[in-house]
């Protein structure tokens, strides 16, 4: 069996072929190959946090895996990350383990994927501007995914916290050789911008509906409550809006929870399931002027498909450690 640390995965886990692997997952998902296997989530009593469950089953069987995550409220405060994770993965034949790896770098990646692979079905052709709001862990990825599927020429970058939006500023130019720059607003990053990616911890809208241009792509994947949202409810009602899975969006999306308990819009009016427009059987973007919004919390199968990803990598490269 291998171990794989958060280096090892970020080695063996290029985000383009993420990207593939999770268009690859989606698309077993609505043709069958990929039961969808719910989570299960646990509080951690004294109401310190929660501890999740993520199973899932890929290649009609050919592959198993669980990730296993803790999200500890007061981490943060005290100056640790507010997320552990680690993933398991199975051979489906025999039922071996194969390999055990860091769960919070494979997080990051298969959420930056999964929003690559929706901003390349429902972005304009011509999309070329970025606001990320959110400058944290999954704001890296965020820009990482949609930079996989689009020419980027420009980013803007807002967070709660200046010098966080100037640090990821520099590392992401750095990174990806093209000019990102901090601003102090979030809307002026987003009046400009032609795919936004919203990945704060916020529980209130990040911007004003306003600030929204027409033709913009949204990228939302911030919230997990239902009683928390940061894209503004007038934006997801007037968007056409995509969902990972509609089951977990009602348990869990509060952006478009909120947006159907004020009566802007109805569970009716969800265009579609990722699933179905990578299969072909909905269009993504139809018209240059209308605004799309990917509203994801994350499945299960997205980490089966990165892990499976980056233990074919490992394996071929000679990262990580053998365990017996
Ligand atoms: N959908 C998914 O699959 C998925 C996966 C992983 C994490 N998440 C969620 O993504 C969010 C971000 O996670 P992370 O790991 O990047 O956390 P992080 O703490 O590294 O980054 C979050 C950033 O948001 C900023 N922020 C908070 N409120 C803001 C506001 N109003 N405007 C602008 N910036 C604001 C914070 O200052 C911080 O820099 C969390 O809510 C997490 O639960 C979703």
């Amino acid at each position: 069996m291998l171990f794989l640390n958060a280096e090892d995965v970020q080695e063996s886990l290029p985000m383009p072929q993420a990207v593939e692997a999770m268009k690859q997952a989606f698309l077993e998902l609505e043709t069958g190959g990929a039961p969808a296997l719910e989570r299960a989530v646990f509080s951690v009593p004294p109401d310190r946090g929660d501890f999740m469950i993520m199973p899932s089953i890929l290649g009609g069987g050919a592959t198993i895996g669980t990730k296993l995550l803790t999200l500890i409220h007061g981490n943060p405060e005290a100056g640790r990350p507010l997320m552990h994770a680690l993933m398991t993965v199975f051979d489906g034949q025999t039922g071996e383990p194969q390999a055990i790896m860091d769960g919070g770098v494979l997080t990051a990646m298969r959420t930056g994927a999964g929003s690559g692979a929706a901003t390349d079905f429902l972005a304009r052709p011509d999309a070329e501007v970025v606001a990320i709001i959110g400058a944290g862990r999954q704001g890296r990825t965020q820009l990482e995914g949609v930079c996989s599927v689009r020419e980027i020429k420009q980013v803007y970058a807002f967070d709660a916290i200046p010098h966080a939006a100037e640090s990821f500023a520099s590392d992401m130019a750095a990174k990806l050789g093209i000019p990102v720059e901090a601003v102090p607003v979030a809307g002026e990053a987003v009046a400009r911008a032609d795919i936004v990616c919203t990945a704060t911890s916020s529980g209130v809208p990040v911007f004003s509906d306003e600030d929204v241009r027409p033709g913009t792509h949204i990228n939302a994947i911030g919230c997990y409550l239902p009683d928390r949202h940061e894209i503004p409810p007038e934006t997801v009602a007037r968007a056409k809006v995509v969902v990972d899975e509609t089951k977990a969006a009602k348990e869990e999306a509060g952006d478009i929870v909120v947006a159907v308990e004020r009566g802007l819009m109805d569970w009716d009016n969800l265009y579609a399931e990722f699933q179905e427009i990578v299969a072909g059987k909905k269009t993504g973007r139809e018209t240059p002027e209308e605004i799309t919004l990917f509203k994801s919390v994350g499945l299960p199968i997205q980490d089966l498909a990165a892990a499976n990803c980056a233990l074919k990598n490992a394996r071929r490269l000679g990262l990580g450690t053998r365990l017996a």
